[in-house]
């Protein structure tokens, strides 16, 4: 008998998304959502305190390359802490699994995303997806000097979105001016020799990579890319070497909805990711990418509305990794 030398678990045959179904399917998740108008924008910096509320955008791009959109899928906004996930593909890259393990850690933390909190022991940031462990990751990115690193990462984005990247200057001249908790962390990072002494090029280049300008159809082409083994669907463009999405996305799972990480993989069960600009992606492996956009924010930052229409569409269409009841007897959270 010869074993087959791909063991990954097909994709039930009993949750099909069909292309007919899904734009129904977001068109009412988008309809029943846009008049809610919970949550807050994150206004720590004027560029994101403009934010219109109503700016509400779910976009879907499959392995395929087909693409599902609606309401403000070009409106165009800051990838912010969305931009952790692709960097952290880059600095494994450049350094490999076990130096990057070494400089920051994979565990969950409970803490806000901008805790100043380092591993007791380790002294190690805890986790890629939080601020610590992003502006560690950043400062590994290789490069001769600032603007080849710039460069290099700007390199690595096109590969994902499939078009020239633009960085917003006034976000990042803001970030820059009042980023003054990041720079307690990089400066702790230093002491610990977690980051090197070049912290100004680190913080520099950590503002740039939040200030990328996106639209949520670019974020699901990203989340795309990582579901297609690091091929970018539209493009054929390999973004990310395969070797390490199932990092990324192992970091994702646990760690890119902040302190509510737990709860979301609990619920919704996909690798996924947040900034306070109002961006979620989610990754369904070997499927899609999925996206929404809208700056109301609960109180974790994370996307308020992109939050309750990830958890719909999880449930209605069995995407959590671990279902695995057939569809008429799978039970909803309120079972
Ligand atoms: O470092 C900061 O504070 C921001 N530029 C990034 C914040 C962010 O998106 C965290 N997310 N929820």
């Amino acid at each position: 008998m010869t074993l087959t030398p791909d063991l990954r678990s097909p994709q039930p045959a009993d949750t099909p998304i069909s292309s007919d179904l899904l734009p129904s399917v977001l068109e009412e998740l988008h309809t029943q959502h846009q008049s809610l108008r919970s949550g807050k924008i994150a206004d720590y910096i004027p560029e994101l305190a403009k934010a219109n509320p109503d700016w509400f955008s779910i976009c879907v791009t499959t392995v395929d390359g087909q693409q599902f959109a609606v309401g403000d899928a070009e409106q165009r906004f800051t990838i912010q802490s969305i931009s952790k996930v692709f960097v952290y593909g880059l600095a494994l890259e450049d350094h490999g699994r076990d130096r990057v393990l070494a400089k920051v850690g994979v565990e969950p933390t409970g803490d806000a995303f901008n805790a100043i909190v380092l591993d007791e022991q380790s002294k190690r940031p805890y986790n890629p997806m939080v601020n610590a462990g992003a502006i560690a990751t950043t400062s590994l990115i290789k490069g001769h000097g600032a603007t080849d690193r710039l460069n290099r990462m700007l390199a690595m984005f096109e590969r994902y979105v499939g078009h020239e990247p633009y960085l917003d200057m006034p976000t990042f001249m803001s970030e820059r001016t009042t980023g003054h908790r990041n720079r307690a962390m990089a400066h702790l990072m230093l002491n610990f020799g977690m980051i090197d002494e070049k912290i100004d090029e680190a913080l520099d280049l950590y503002f740039q990579q939040c200030s990328l300008l996106v639209d949520c159809r670019d974020l699901s082409v990203m989340a795309a890319t990582l579901a297609n083994r690091g091929v970018n669907p539209l493009t054929n463009v390999q973004a990310v070497s395969a070797c390490y999405v199932r990092d990324i996305l192992s970091v994702m799972y646990t760690c890119g909805m902040y302190n509510f990480a737990g709860e979301w993989a609990y619920k919704v069960g996909l690798p996924a990711k947040s900034g306070v600009s109002g961006g979620i992606i989610v990754v369904v492996p070997d499927r899609m990418g999925i996206a929404v956009f809208s700056p109301l924010l609960d109180a974790r930052g994370n996307s308020w509305r992109g939050v309750k229409v990830c958890e719909e569409l999880s449930q209605r269409f069995g995407l959590h990794l671990f279902e695995c009841a057939p569809p008429d007897s799978r039970c909803n959270h309120s079972d």
